[in-house]
């Protein structure tokens, strides 16, 4: 089966997990992509945000969350009362997916198969027992799966504080959509003040 688990050191903390990240093999994805992006923020970070996979844009600059849906995402935070710079950013899936018809065409985003997806959570488990935070934001379903397991619904449970054991460590968590969804939607206001009262429940959460 497709695992990093090999390619996960033991000790070292954020900077030794992003150093043996960057030579990742443990799924197929690692072939097309420019880079590994790994996830970003202090240590000490009170809140970790968990999202998809990185984009076009964070393939290229080799960080999580700074194309389109990250400049939403920040936007919104801040509106909800928390400092984005505080947060640790991060995706189930470290290596950007995606098809394109021919070189030099568009890069289209594609989902993470459930492998791959496990492939790489033992990134995120390795993440979570180095950052230890006192909430998860979950952003949208392939992150809630990653999680939370393949029946979850973002639908049934966004903008409620769940509580769930992950890796063995009781955790508290935020599910809310994905910020891309907010770009994609029909009615684009709508959707950013149902992402916004969601973060402002992670917000009062965190006190
Ligand atoms: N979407 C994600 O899920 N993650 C990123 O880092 C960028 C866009
Ligand atoms: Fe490794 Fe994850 Fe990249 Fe697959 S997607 S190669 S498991 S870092």
């Amino acid at each position: 089966a497709y695992t990093a688990e090999p390619f996960v050191p033991d000790g070292g903390g954020l900077p030794a997990l992003r150093k043996a990240a960057a030579d990742c093999r443990g799924c197929p994805l690692h072939r097309d992509a420019t880079q590994t992006v790994f996830g970003a923020g202090a240590a000490d970070a009170r809140v970790m945000l968990v999202g998809e996979q990185p984009g076009d844009q964070e393939d290229r600059q080799g960080k999580p969350f700074v194309g389109p849906a990250g400049k939403l995402l920040d936007r919104a935070l801040e509106e909800a009362g928390m400092d984005p710079a505080d947060a640790y950013v991060t995706n189930a899936v470290k290596h950007f997916k995606f098809t394109q018809a021919e070189p030099r065409k568009r890069r289209i985003h594609k989902a993470p198969s459930l492998r791959e997806m496990t492939a790489c959570g033992p990134w995120l488990a390795a993440e979570l027992a180095v950052v230890e935070p006192e909430l998860i934001v979950v952003l949208g379903a392939t992150a809630g799966k990653a999680l939370l397991g393949s029946s979850f619904r973002v639908t049934q449970v966004r903008g409620t504080v769940l509580e769930e054991e992950i890796h063995g460590r009781p955790e508290r968590l935020v599910p809310t959509v994905h910020p891309s969804s907010v770009l994609r939607a029909d009615d684009r206001e709508a959707a950013y003040s149902g992402l916004l009262s969601d973060l402002r429940v992670a917000a009062r959460a965190l006190g």
